[in-house]
């Protein structure tokens, strides 16, 4: 079976200059895959060309094993970053409207509306105006809208990021109710978010997919046993963090002045009885030594870090 998403060498420029710059990843169905980047990293336009509201410049996007075509949008939801509502509908209004438009007859889109708005918590608020709506609600009737049509693939962008933390948390946990049914790939800029409710990350920046794999895969991949380790601020002391980097039991050493420095290390027991002992040999008073392990938010902080 072919996967639900293949894009490849997905590629957009405007006005010369280019915002996606050949991107492929396929995404198999049932999946929920976090579009991860910092701002300016190409999630919308990313997000725009697989929703079919944006040509590629160049590459191509199969769902199901098939060009994109006529019948693409009432397989897919989408929910923009700013989705702009008409404030004098009400929710049960709009949501019908949006069914019919997906093609839905007055009936089914009368019951869909009204399941929608039940399930979305908004079986109250169904006759007000959406004018009146606060933030959470309007972000709860836009995924309301990308779900009528029981799509089978969902995509939102960035569904949480102008939420305060109750709006958050609530639109977190319908979307990891919905991705136990439904594919899903939304974009966010925070890996926290990410890590929440998917399988998948794809790293985005500049562009191009500095990253991608799995949750646990990326995880294992960089876990890597670190040590900051912070030294009374004397000429030798100092002078002993600076030729640190030259032990073969470190691979990276990173100064972060006043007498700390952060070390990624090959071999964590290795690295701990070897500086200790130097340190005691030196006379030199560690004030601090913490062992770790980098954690996904390093490998994000360093993918996109300048
Ligand atoms: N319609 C457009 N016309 C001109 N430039 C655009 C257009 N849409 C996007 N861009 C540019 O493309 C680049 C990527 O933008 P995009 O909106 O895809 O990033 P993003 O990852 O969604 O960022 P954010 O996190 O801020 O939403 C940016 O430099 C942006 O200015
Ligand atoms: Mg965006």
């Amino acid at each position: 079976m072919p996967p639900l998403l293949e894009v490849s060498e997905l590629y957009k420029a405007f006005q010369g200059r280019t915002s996606v710059n050949g991107i492929s990843f396929s995404m198999e169905q049932g999946r929920c895959v976090a579009l991860l980047g910092p701002n300016g990293a190409g999630k919308t336009t990313t997000l725009r060309m697989l929703a079919g509201l944006l040509n590629p410049g160049r590459g191509t996007i199969l769902f199901d094993g098939k060009p994109i075509g006529q019948d693409y949008r009432r397989q897919i939801g989408y929910l923009p970053q700013s989705p702009a509502f008409y404030n004098w509908m009400t929710g049960e209004e709009y949501l019908i409207f949006a069914s019919r438009i997906s093609g839905m007859g007055r009936k089914e889109a009368a019951g869909r509306a009204a399941a929608m708005l039940e399930r979305m918590g908004l079986a109250e608020a169904a006759k007000r105006r959406i004018g009146g709506y606060s933030g959470g609600m309007k972000q709860r009737l836009g995924l309301a809208q990308a779900l009528v049509h029981a799509p089978r693939l969902l995509l939102l962008d960035e569904p949480v990021s102008a939420l305060d933390p109750i709006g958050r948390r609530e639109i977190m946990e319908l979307l990891r109710e919905i991705g136990r049914e439904t594919s899903v790939l939304f974009s966010t800029h925070v890996l926290h978010d990410a890590e929440e409710v998917c399988d998948d990350i794809i790293l985005m920046n500049h562009g191009v997919i500095a990253e991608q794999g799995t949750l646990n895969s990326l995880r294992a991949k960089y876990n890597r046993p670190v040590i900051a380790l912070r030294v009374e601020q004397r000429e030798e002391a100092l002078q002993w963090l600076e030729t640190l980097n030259t032990r073969s039991y470190i691979l990276e050493s990173r100064s972060e002045g006043e007498g700390s420095i952060f070390l990624k290390v090959k071999d964590m027991e290795a690295a701990r009885s070897a500086i200790l002992r130097e340190a005691a040999e030196r006379g030199i008073p560690v004030a601090r030594f913490e062992a770790g392990s980098l954690s996904l938010e390093d490998v994000f902080m360093e993918a996109v870090g300048e």
